[in-house]
């Protein structure tokens, strides 16, 4: 009889999704070595049928030893064991009892997959320019720069900074702010934070719903009171907002991220921006805009913030604080921020963020704005903004491919992440928890809306810190944690 007939048997562990129990007992079947390196392994559809689990299960099985490299998969000719392995011998065969096998910390090892995620929008901290940025450190930390600092400097961050900021936000984002317009802030979280400070204790703050918790977080946490308002396939539902400021004359602000809503993915229309405007100016409202990924655009015409538009016809007409972050140019493990709109607001920030902070991390602040200035971040932010499309492009045909009968989803234009909307008869929620315990974190929409029901049966998945292997393995995970 030839190796390919050896009989596998499928030990089943109820905590344990079945694809990964059918991997661990490939992996026994080899350790044990009745697989030998070299052996063809069945046919998916052979040792589905044989076992009685789904072809996916198999698959699934068969893709993750491949990944793990146990498995080798050879085009045309069929599924074998790795011939690099050493060839683990017979000494087991029979005679440890069933649990001590299971217990085996190789299998345990190597059977359970190693934890992964979907982030929500991350870049991949592996493509940072660290090493220009430690460059750049080690630049401002010499005894002649350091002399050169005055110890305590203005709240608003260090000046080098600020100007290489303004400077960017006017050729990338058509912002004409200048240096003392802008204040720095420890991430954008900060700066949600401050924003919300320069309202009365008590007043509300209208959030895109679903949107951003960790800005509701920072917006309570000032002591505002968070309202949710719809968001619908074009955005933020402006009609909607308008009939909410009707009913509740406490919101004094909107917070809104136009360019790539939080967590759709959608750009806000033109018409709805205008809107969106004078809807502020007529109720006196502060706009909050979160530009959080602005760089990464991958299609069509450059959109401009708000801002844009708001701080060219005039400062003082338009309440707007433009916030915006190098966590995903970057990474988050950088944590610089920046906020800039209106001068008033912007003084009442810096003067909050002075009670509690009196300034941000100045060689940091000078490292960055050497990095702006030398043209390394533009460097970075054009090779990024290349492997990142490339990333979602395959993303979105690994999906389309393999997910396609599950859920449904618009590539999007920019941004980092995909929103995936799951069949109405899939609870997603239920899909994650069912991934997290295999071994794939992601976010699903229950955990991004603010009231139960706002067309969140999702998932945002971000693409741009998973390699392409990464990616494809992701797909594989979350396509066997489906539910039946
Ligand atoms: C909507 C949104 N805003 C802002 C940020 C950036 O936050 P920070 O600058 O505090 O790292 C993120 C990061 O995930 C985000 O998703």
């Amino acid at each position: 009889m030839g190796r390919s007939a050896v009989v596998i048997e499928l030990i089943e562990d109820a905590a344990r999704p079945l694809f990964i129990n059918l991997a661990g007992s490939v992996i026994r079947e080899i350790e044990r070595g009745r697989l030998k390196p070299g052996d063809r392994l069945p046919g998916t559809r052979a040792l589905a049928g044989a076992l009685g689990v789904h072809r996916n299960t198999v698959d699934a099985a068969y893709q993750e030893l491949v990944l793990q490299g146990w498995l080798t998969a050879e085009a045309s000719r069929g599924t074998f064991v790795a011939r690099d392995l050493p060839d683990l011998g017979t000494q087991n065969w029979g005679v440890r009892p069933a649990a001590a096998r299971l217990a085996s910390p190789l299998s345990q090892a190597r059977a359970a997959p190693a934890p992964m995620q979907f982030s929500d929008g991350a870049p991949d901290a592996r493509l940072m320019p660290g090493l220009e940025l430690a460059r750049a450190f080690r630049r401002s930390m010499t005894a002649a720069e350091l002399k050169s600092l005055p110890g305590y400097g203005d709240p608003r961050g260090a000046p080098s900074l600020r100007t290489a900021l303004a400077r960017y936000l006017s050729t990338e984002r058509g912002l004409t702010v200048g240096a003392d317009d802008i204040l720095i802030t420890r991430g954008s979280q900060m700066a949600l934070f401050l924003a919300a400070a320069v309202l009365n204790p008590g007043d509300a703050i209208a959030v895109e719903d679903p949107g951003y918790p960790l800005a509701w977080k920072a917006f309570r946490a000032a002591g505002a009171r968070v309202v949710g308002a719809p968001v619908d396939a074009q955005g933020l539902d402006v009609e909607q907002l308008e009939a909410l400021l009707a009913r509740d004359p406490t919101i004094r602000a909107v917070y809104v991220t136009p360019h790539h809503q939080f967590p759709t993915t959608v750009t806000l229309g033109a018409g709805r921006r205008l809107r969106l405007l004078e809807l502020a100016r007529r109720h006196g409202l502060i706009l909050i805009e979160d530009d959080y990924d602005h760089e990464y655009r991958f299609e069509g015409r450059p959109v401009l913030p708000l801002a844009a538009r708001a701080l060219s016809q005039g400062r003082d007409q338009d309440r707007i604080i433009h916030i915006g972050s190098v966590s995903k140019l970057l990474s988050p493990v950088v944590r610089i921020g920046y906020a800039t709109g209106a001068p008033d607001l912007i003084q009442a920030m810096t003067a909050r963020r002075e009670a509690i902070d009196r300034q941000g991390d100045l060689p940091l602040e000078r490292a960055l704005a050497r990095l702006i200035d030398d043209g390394d971040l533009g460097r970075h932010a054009r090779k990024a903004r290349k492997i990142y499309e490339q990333r979602r492009d395959l993303l979105c045909a690994e999906i389309a491919a393999r997910l396609g009968d599950a859920v449904a989803f618009d590539k999007p234009a920019g941004g980092l992440a995909l929103w995936l909307r799951v069949n109405p008869d899939i609870d997603a929620a239920a899909w994650a928890a069912e991934a997290e315990r295999s071994g794939l974190i992601l976010t699903h929409g229950g955990q991004l809306q603010l009231q139960p029901g706002h067309h969140a049966n999702a998932f945002r998945i971000g693409f741009a810190s998973l390699d392409e292997t990464e990616l494809a393995r992701a797909v594989t995970r979350l396509k066997a944690a489906q539910p039946r």
